[in-house]
């Protein structure tokens, strides 16, 4: 076995938070579902297939700049820094900087689906020999206690890429960069990715893929719920919706019912319209003023990175 990856750290939510809160959203006047509950075993490999898609112009684009401008990238990063990466999925995105950072002192991937982090961390730490890996399974979204680290960092970078941020509302992403100001320190930084700006069609396009492995990956948030929380969800009766919400810069997805329905979630019954939706994920966009704007509070941006289309960036941002 390997002894640089050492156990996983668990902080896994509760079956019970989960029937609360999904109760609690299917009661609201629109009908709403956490996003993170995409991420199951399933759901985790449909989003991996997602970054893959033609349309999907994000995980590409910002692999493009990272790639173009890894020196910088890591000069900004500077020796020793304890990388925490907050959704780390499958772990690729940080091969790139693992190869060019000096001596890192650390990686801790933060996700919150166990079996995916434990499948991704143990490819990682045969690769990297060196690097001490702690994997954590918890939901970021919530407040969160690191594990007491014993390793010789001198300051601590949260990785944040893929444009996850858009998941918030502007005014829970606040919340939240406070939160992960307070895990940095005074010392640290953040490395983000932050989708930009553009054209609806793109848009829509990256939330429509021809393909439909985006409809299936919304979709198998109902299927979720059937397994875990004995739901009865007919499948057939749903349909993904996704588009761009200008006025208020997101892309929202949606699921909606094809007919008049009842649906039952353990001792709850819910009616569903024909027609109605359920919100399954609000995607926000940027302009780099916008952004700028909204990290103010907390964080200075110090650098900017972006592709020459100017489709999306990779900024560093420093703790004020
Ligand atoms: C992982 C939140 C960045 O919003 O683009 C991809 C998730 N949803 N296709 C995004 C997602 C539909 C993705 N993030």
């Amino acid at each position: 076995m390997n002894n640089n990856l050492l156990t996983l750290q668990k902080f896994e939510p509760e079956d019970e938070n989960l029937l609360a809160e999904v109760t609690e959203g299917l009661q609201k006047l629109q009908k709403q579902l956490p996003c993170k509950l995409f991420y199951d075993e399933r759901g985790s490999a449909l989003f991996d297939q997602i970054c893959e898609l033609e349309e999907y112009y994000l995980t590409r684009t910002e692999m493009t700049i990272m790639n173009k401008y890894i020196d910088e990238i890591s000069a900004c990063l500077s020796k020793k820094c304890l990388l925490i990466e907050l959704g780390s999925g499958s772990s690729k995105k940080i091969r790139l900087l693992l190869d060019h950072l000096e001596e890192p002192a650390g990686y801790v991937p933060v996700d919150i689906s166990a079996e995916h982090l434990m499948k991704s961390v143990t490819t990682l730490a045969k690769d990297y020999p060196q690097l001490k890996i702690v994997p954590v399974c918890a939901d970021y979204t919530q407040p969160l206690d690191l594990p007491y680290l014993n390793l010789p960092w001198s300051h601590k970078v949260i990785y944040y890429p893929g444009s996850s941020i858009g998941n918030f509302t502007p005014k829970e992403a606040t919340t939240f960069l406070k939160l992960i100001a307070r895990i940095a320190d005074k010392t640290g930084g953040l490395l983000i990715g932050v989708d930009l700006k553009k054209e609806r069609s793109v848009l829509e396009a990256a939330y429509n893929d021809k393909n439909g492995i985006t409809a299936e990956f919304n979709l198998n948030i109902l299927r979720r719920l059937n397994h875990e929380l004995d739901a009865d969800f007919d499948l057939a009766q749903w349909r993904h919706y996704a588009f761009y919400n200008s006025s208020e810069g997101r892309i929202e997805m949606h699921l909606t019912s094809l007919r008049n329905q009842y649906v039952h979630i353990n001792n709850n019954e819910i009616f569903f319209k024909k027609g109605e939706r359920i919100l399954t994920e609000y995607s926000y966009k940027y302009t780099l003023e916008d952004f700028e704007q909204l990290v103010s509070d907390v964080f200075k941006v110090k650098h900017v990175w972006t592709d020459d289309d100017g489709k999306f960036s990779v900024q560093y941002l420093s703790v004020r």
